[in-house]
């Protein structure tokens, strides 16, 4: 039976178990299609079949929450045709893949700033969105021009906004309701595929406490098995939260 291990900071345990939330960089799909002397969009039209192999693996393992950087803030600085075809993929991904998304019980959310995007695609997130909002299955989330300092800022915006006796004073208990990811625990395991080891403005304030996992892997080539080995990994961690080793052991409940 698939145990789940929570993330928040209160309540560490031990993580012989399935993360409950994982959270990818999705990062080498240019340098794949250069491997093969094609052009770069090539690379990301095949990270769209590693996504959906590794939507598949969550939910045959159990994880609840699966979350992908598919395109940051940074990256409007790509050149205006690598640009408008990561646009056009997502939108034709949104519309070849909600209605099964749906049966599958997927719940979709995208996180990011919408304001670039066309008001054709800013409609379909919305009705993708709506469509699955009710499904109790893996939710997964796009983040799609996202920037973890956009999400940040924005939060504390909208705190100031609408709870403007706050606004002199707040904690994370207060701001934490604003972030983008409010309705996930943080992630358990983040994964970057690619070699890169950075975090590139991926969700500065919810990895806080998350294991870092790196792969020399690029994101067409990953695959179940290479997901296996990441969980496999994380099963080896442990996650302290601050405490002592002595500590942890004797709370295990996983
Ligand atoms: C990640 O792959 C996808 C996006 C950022 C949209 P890259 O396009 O960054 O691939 P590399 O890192 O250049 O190989
Ligand atoms: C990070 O990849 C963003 C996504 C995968 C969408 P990049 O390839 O853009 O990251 P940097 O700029 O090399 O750090
Ligand atoms: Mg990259």
């Amino acid at each position: 039976m698939t145990k789940f291990c929570s993330s928040t900071l209160a309540v560490p345990q031990a993580n012989t178990c399935v993360p409950q939330h994982v959270a990818i960089i999705m990062d080498g799909n240019g340098r794949w299609a250069k491997k093969r002397l094609m052009p770069r969009v090539f690379g990301h039209k095949k990270g769209v079949d590693a996504l959906r192999e590794t939507v598949k693996t969550c939910d045959a393992l159990g994880v609840r929450y699966l979350t992908v950087f598919a395109f940051s803030n940074e990256n409007w600085r790509r050149p205006d045709d690598e640009v408008s075809f990561l646009m056009g993929l997502f939108l034709k991904v949104l519309q070849g893949e909600i209605e099964r998304m749906h049966q599958n019980g997927i719940r979709l959310k995208i996180i990011g700033n919408r304001d670039r995007f066309s008001a054709e695609l800013r409609e379909w997130i919305e009705s993708a969105e709506a469509r699955t909002a009710n499904n109790a299955g893996l939710t997964l989330t796009i983040a799609a021009d996202y920037g973890a300092r956009w999400d940040i800022l924005q939060a504390v915006h909208r705190l100031q906004q609408s709870e403007p006796d706050k606004a002199a004073s707040f904690g994370e208990a207060e701001l934490t309701p604003y972030l983008s990811m409010a309705y996930a625990p943080e992630p358990d395991l983040f994964i970057r595929t690619g070699g890169e080891q950075r975090i590139s403005n991926f969700l500065l304030w919810q990895l806080a406490y998350t294991e870092l996992y790196f792969t020399d892997l690029l994101w067409p080539d990953f695959d179940a098995a290479a997901f296996g080995a990441a969980v496999d990994w994380y099963r080896g961690r442990e996650r302290r939260f601050g405490r002592t080793s002595e500590q942890v052991q004797a709370t295990s409940s996983c």
